[in-house]
């Protein structure tokens, strides 16, 4: 048997950790025969709660829990982990401005970054999750420069098995048959899901292209697009609470395919820093289709790129731009 890992969650009281600790502890993530000492950080009005959420996972009895340590002290959260699931963020309030949002968010992670630097391993794996996400990562890497940068993302894994299991209804096959779809730019209402180089078995066993077995340019040049990027908003609506099911399973795929990789030519999206490829930004963190193996992703290049998803590329780029602008002067405050 391995020896245990240190593996933080932070807002752990919240409702994307209630649905992601379980699967953390039950194996789904860092495998079935690793065990863990779970790290639970959460903020001094929530430690009541995060005490039930404590309770429930010594009732779930899984063997894999060494240990859980439960704070709101970043010191002890953050001490040794290998493996560093950002969740914990400020929600939007009714009234609240983007900006505002983006201002008490960023703040928290400049915090985190600074604690991630002084007190978890060198080779920790860091996933932010918490909104706005992309930024997030960018501001929390910049405050723990003993950390590579390569060590951060940020996730929009929900994003992408929203568009597969769209794709996947739309031509009425299950979404293990659908591979390939890429969500580019910003974990946001500009991000751009894109089918163009994404495969599908078909009914009949064969593999085609999704975009010539959909065979409908406009429904996926808009429609899609769209729903894909509203999607957040309509579970809001309908359920009263934000994603946090699919969010948390999101978050456990993320960080299941960083610590054992992806095979067979198959890629995955996140949101990691930018070398420019593809047009896009440098030093943003852009959502790309990545390869991952022994724990490091590449990039996936040399895509063909049409006219229409440049323009899309070209959007959320900008759109992060100007909030790794707004960031970092509330950074410097
Ligand atoms: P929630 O409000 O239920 O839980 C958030 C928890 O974070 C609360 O318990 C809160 O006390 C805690 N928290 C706040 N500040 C903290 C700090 N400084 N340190 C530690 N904990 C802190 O929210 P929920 O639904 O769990 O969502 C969490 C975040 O994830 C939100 O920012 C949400 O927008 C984001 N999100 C991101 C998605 C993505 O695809 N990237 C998808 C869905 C949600």
């Amino acid at each position: 048997m391995v020896g245990p890992i240190r593996v933080v969650v932070t807002g752990a009281a919240g409702q994307i950790a209630y649905s992601l600790l379980h699967q953390i502890a039950k194996g789904d993530v860092f495998g079935h025969d690793q065990p863990l000492i779970l790290h639970l950080l959460d903020i001094p009005p929530m430690m009541g709660v995060l005490n039930g959420v404590v309770m429930e996972l010594n009732d779930c009895a899984l063997p894999l829990i060494n240990e859980m340590v439960a704070t709101d002290n970043p010191e002890v959260a953050f001490k040794d982990v290998e493996a560093a699931f950002l969740v914990g963020a400020m929600p939007r309030k009714e009234g609240m401005e983007r900006k505002d949002l983006l201002a008490a968010n960023v703040k928290i992670f400049k915090a985190q970054g600074q604690a991630l630097d002084k007190f978890a391993k060198k080779t920790v794996k860091v996933l932010v999750v918490g909104n706005p996400a992309n930024t997030n990562a960018l501001v929390c890497s910049k405050y723990a420069p003993s950390i590579p940068k390569e060590n951060f993302s940020a996730m929009t894994r929900l994003d992408q098995n929203r568009a597969q299991a769209e794709v996947a209804a739309h031509l009425k096959v299950p979404v293990s048959c659908v591979n390939g779809v890429i969500i580019w730019g910003n974990h946001s209402s500009t991000q751009f899901p894109d089918v163009s180089h994404a495969k599908v078995i078909l009914q009949s066993g064969k593999e085609a292209s999704v975009y010539e077995s959909i065979g409908d340019e406009k429904w996926l040049q808009t429609e899609f697009i769209e729903k894909i990027q509203k999607r957040g908003a309509e579970v809001i609506k309908a359920r009263k609470l934000s994603s946090a099911m699919s969010a948390a399973k999101a978050a456990a795929d993320h960080m299941h395919d960083i610590w054992h990789g992806t095979s067979n030519g198959r890629w995955v999206s996140m949101g990691v820093f930018s070398d420019g490829s593809y047009g896009t930004p440098e030093g943003v963190m852009f959502s790309f289709p990545v390869t991952i193996q022994n724990k490091e992703w590449k990039i996936v290049k040399g895509l063909p790129i049409s006219t229409f998803a440049q323009s899309k590329l070209d959007i959320t780029g900008k759109e992060l731009i100007e909030e790794r602008q707004e960031a970092l002067a509330v950074c410097q405050d």
